[in-house]
């Protein structure tokens, strides 16, 4: 039976993976594509439903994405917000012009209840607007559904023809009826009945990998983050022995890591996995030596990993597949999917080199966000500290030493960290953020030790809320955590003076430094 799926089709919007995420979470499976896939394309894939995305451009500019008018006689049902709206009414013959107001943030909209889209919507609610540009009429056919006082066209839509046109954001959390507006649109509008379940993912994937792997070998890249263990036992429980996971320890891990996986996944740990640990750290950082662009970090890391994993495979022989924990954010973020700017090549992906020594490479969870990995995590019935830790890129401290990479210097960071986690965990903010690590600032600074001058680095500490990872907040860690902390990291981490907190949100940082 095919799954249901909705289409998310980008324009270069910012919130387009919230989209698809909210779709999920309705329990509709849904993928994100470029504007400039082909129409052959959409046709084939048979979408339930279609959403234009938002978008930073005006749609009546010539270079200004579009999309062939074709799409609107196929019969599927569509969605456009914000520019995705403002284009189905330029393209359709309404008018989209400059607003004579900007309206931005939070804003009370008036809707018409008799809409399939706001059917037990308030008539009034709050809606997210972002936008310059306005529909100032709407298209012929096009009914006005919704309407604020600046707005004329708030959404519209033509029913006969299921086409539905939205000038707020229904993803952001801020429109607080926005996530019943896109189940309204994909159970009213598209008749779905929500067929994407955690429990179905990890049977149909089980089967899928039984059929695609047959006799073959199975070489799984271990770290010990979410990803890759959701991906392991996966792969163990449709496998079994078939499958060896490596686990390289490329010394850019957390204090005392590299034992800890060993303990859970080696031969004394819950699993029966053919478990090798291989010591790779000088190689890594031989490789590292006067590398300071963070992109050429990743890359560097990323290939050498996979070198590593070749020659683990040669040792073991005839190998087949190799599994990667690559999951669906990496995969849209790396520019594969759809049509936002790359912002930072992922490990997984980006990094890929040309040459691989193997048949064929497994995502098994490239199509899943975050939360959706580690629902999946536990119906496969994998421990909860496992899967609720903290994320860990895949460069691992590679990433949060600014600069140039050294033995030392990875030492320092990774002792400043365990005792932030340290910190955290006694005051029980491990619970209320979702992600908290130390990183070393390429800075040196004066300082003054006993009666000594010092001249030593910088820590910077970070912790941040985020639902996604997508966008976060720097957390209101109690100051006395962090004065605890500090103390600690300037008498018992050789090398650091100084210690600083990173109060930044994302966006403008990203979560990482690198
Ligand atoms: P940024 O720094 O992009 O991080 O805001 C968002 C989330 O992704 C993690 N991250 C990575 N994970 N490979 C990974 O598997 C990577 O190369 C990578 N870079 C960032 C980061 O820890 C955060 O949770």
């Amino acid at each position: 039976m095919k799954r249901e799926t909705v289409v998310v089709l980008d324009f270069g919007g910012q919130y387009n993976q919230l989209i698809a995420r909210r779709v999920r979470e309705c329990n509709v499976y849904c993928e994100i594509y470029s504007y400039k896939t082909s129409i052959e394309k959409i046709k084939e894939i048979q979408p339930k439903g279609i959403i234009f995305t938002g978008g930073p451009n005006s749609c009546y500019e010539e270079d200004s994405p579009t999309y062939s008018k074709e799409i609107f006689e196929l019969g599927i049902p569509i969605l456009g917000i914000c520019y995705g709206s403002q284009l189905m009414m330029h393209l359709l013959g309404g008018k989209v012009e400059k607003a004579p107001v900007r309206e931005y943030g939070k804003i009370e909209v008036n809707v018409d209840t008799n809409s399939k889209l706001f059917q037990d919507v308030s008539p009034k609610t709050i809606c997210w607007m972002s936008h310059n540009d306005y529909i100032s009429q709407a298209a012929p056919g096009f009914a006005i559904s919704a309407w604020t006082d600046d707005c004329p066209v708030a959404a519209a839509e033509y029913t006969e023809k299921n086409l539905y046109a939205v000038q707020f954001h229904p993803e952001v959390l801020h429109t607080q009826e926005g996530t019943k507006m896109l189940s309204n649109f994909v159970y009213n509008v598209c008749g779905c009945t929500g067929d994407w379940k955690m429990d179905s993912f990890v049977e149909e994937s089980i089967k899928a990998i039984r059929e695609k792997v047959g006799d073959g070998k199975v070489l799984c890249a271990l770290s010990g983050g979410v990803d890759s263990s959701v991906a392991a036992v996966l792969l163990s429980k449709a496998v079994g022995n078939q499958l060896t996971c490596v686990f390289v320890d490329h010394g850019l891990l957390r204090k005392n890591e590299g034992d800890e996986v060993e303990a859970v996944f080696g031969p004394d740990g819950p699993y029966s996995l053919n478990f090798i640990r291989v010591n790779a750290q000088e190689r890594f950082y031989e490789k590292l030596k006067g590398v300071e662009e963070p992109e050429r970090k990743r890359k560097i890391i990323g290939e050498e990993f996979i070198r590593v994993f070749e020659e683990e495979a040669k040792k073991i022989g005839a190998v087949d597949f190799l599994v990667q924990g690559t999951i669906y954010p990496d995969v849209v973020e790396s520019g594969v999917g759809g049509e936002s700017t790359v912002i930072k090549s992922h490990h997984n992906v980006g990094g890929l080199p040309d040459y691989v020594d193997f048949k064929e490479i497994i995502e098994p969870l490239r199509n899943l966000f975050k939360d959706e990995v580690r629902k999946a995590g536990l119906e496969l019935g994998i421990p909860e500290y496992l899967v609720f830790r903290q994320p860990f890129p895949g460069p691992g401290l590679g990433i949060r030493i600014i600069g140039e990479v050294t033995a030392e210097k990875v030492k320092m960071v990774q002792d400043a960290d365990a005792i932030w986690r340290e910190e955290i965990a006694k005051a029980g903010w491990d619970k209320k953020v979702n992600q908290y690590f130390a990183a070393l600032t390429n800075m040196r600074s004066v300082g003054v030790m006993g009666d000594e001058r010092t001249y030593d680095y910088a820590i910077a500490l970070r912790a941040v809320t985020t639902t996604d990872f997508m966008t976060a907040e720097s957390a209101e860690i109690p100051w006395e955590v962090i004065g605890r902390t500090t103390s600690r990291i300037v008498n018992e981490v050789k090398h650091v003076n100084r210690v600083m907190y990173d109060c930044t949100g994302k966006p403008p940082a990203t979560i990482e430094f690198e």
